[in-house]
């Protein structure tokens, strides 16, 4: 028999494409909105009586906690799905689990590995679904990012530069393409040619670009990469969905691509930002960091410690932000529905 799938909810966001230019910065001005009501005290709670379920396959700090604040601050309540007690279509489809959960609860996020599985729950849930991050997408960060940079650039939108220099075939190098182009700015991508972010995505940012009058740079050349840009942003050389085998190779390609205060440097502009997702490599204080240290002597990786300590350094900003941001993301998405 075939099961009936419906389009996504109005409120889901899947990836930055399920967006325009208006309705981006709509949920960028609300997340300003209520960061603003939040350190004033005079936030109200408009998500009483909702509840959320928060699906998680793999590890998260930031947008766990972004999704659980922001649910209680609004007057909604979550639970948690994840760890070994809950495997998303081994003992039940995902279009059963979806189907399931989109009759208890009013929205969904998922974080987790294939675009496909958040999809299809999209399909069949019949309420908002978020996507907290998959191999391919992570639209709830590129939110908090363009909070960010708004935050600390003066002058018009279309004046932000940024470059992301490492691995760009990661979910949030494509993200920051995609976002880039969308919203019509100067968005480079800095990596080995084989690590640049698949055709398709690249074509699709440039095609944005037509209409949105965005300058896409796609370079190896660090000098052009990072000459005049105000952010250089980068993100881990083996992502979640990746082995650590993959470690040795990507050391081998990416230590050029360390971002030093030497690439900081060449964009020849006083005011420049760095600006990281998280987790970083950039010392041997954690785990990770301490198995690169052992293994090839490396102290951080994408990031030297003495860039992500430094006053140049935005990268909490960028934390706090996804709170605010995620909050918009929720808020809207019933003001939708
Ligand atoms: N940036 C980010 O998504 O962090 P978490 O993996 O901690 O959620
Ligand atoms: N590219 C990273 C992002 C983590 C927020 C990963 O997928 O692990």
């Amino acid at each position: 028999m075939t099961i009936t799938t419906r389009a996504p909810h109005p409120g889901s966001l899947l990836k930055e494409l399920d967006l325009d230019r208006t309705g981006f910065l709509y949920l960028i001005e609300l997340a300003s909105e209520l960061k603003a009501d939040r350190a004033a005290g005079t936030e109200t709670a408009q998500l009483t009586g909702k509840n959320i379920a928060l699906v998680f396959e793999h590890s998260s700090t930031r947008t766990r906690c972004a999704f659980e604040v922001a649910a209680h601050e609004q007057g909604a309540s979550v639970t948690y799905l994840g760890g070994p007690g809950w495997q998303l279509g081994a003992e039940e489809s995902i279009a059963d689990a979806a189907r399931v959960l989109g009759r208890l609860y009013h929205g969904i996020e998922f974080r987790g590995y294939a675009q496909a599985t958040v999809e299809e729950l999209a399909r069949y849930a019949g309420v908002p679904v978020w996507n907290g991050l998959t191999d391919e997408w992570h639209p709830t960060q590129m939110l908090a990012d363009v909070l960010t940079m708004l935050e600390h650039h003066t002058g018009p939108i279309s004046e932000i530069s940024l470059c992301f220099v490492g691995d760009a075939r990661n979910n949030v190098a494509r993200s920051l393409l995609i976002t880039g182009a969308l919203l019509g700015l100067d968005v480079r991508v800095c990596a080995p040619r084989r690590l640049w972010p698949p055709d398709e995505v690249v074509e699709r940012a440039q095609e944005l670009a037509l209409g949105s009058g965005a300058l896409v740079t796609l370079t190896e050349d660090l000098t052009t990469g990072v000459a005049g840009v105000e952010f250089v942003y980068t993100d881990v050389w083996v992502s979640l969905d990746e082995t650590e085998e993959q470690w040795a190779r990507r050391v081998a390609l990416l230590a050029p691509y360390q971002v030093t205060e030497r690439v900081l440097a060449m964009s020849g502009r006083p005011d420049v930002k760095f600006m990281h997702c998280l987790p970083a490599v950039h010392d041997a204080a954690s785990a990770l960091g301490n198995r690169l240290y052992q293994q090839f002597g490396l102290v951080g990786a994408e990031v030297s410690d003495e860039v992500f300590e430094s006053d140049r350094s935005i990268v909490f900003d960028q934390a706090e932000n996804r709170l605010h941001t995620v909050k918009a993301v929720l808020v809207s998405a019933f003001e939708t529905g």
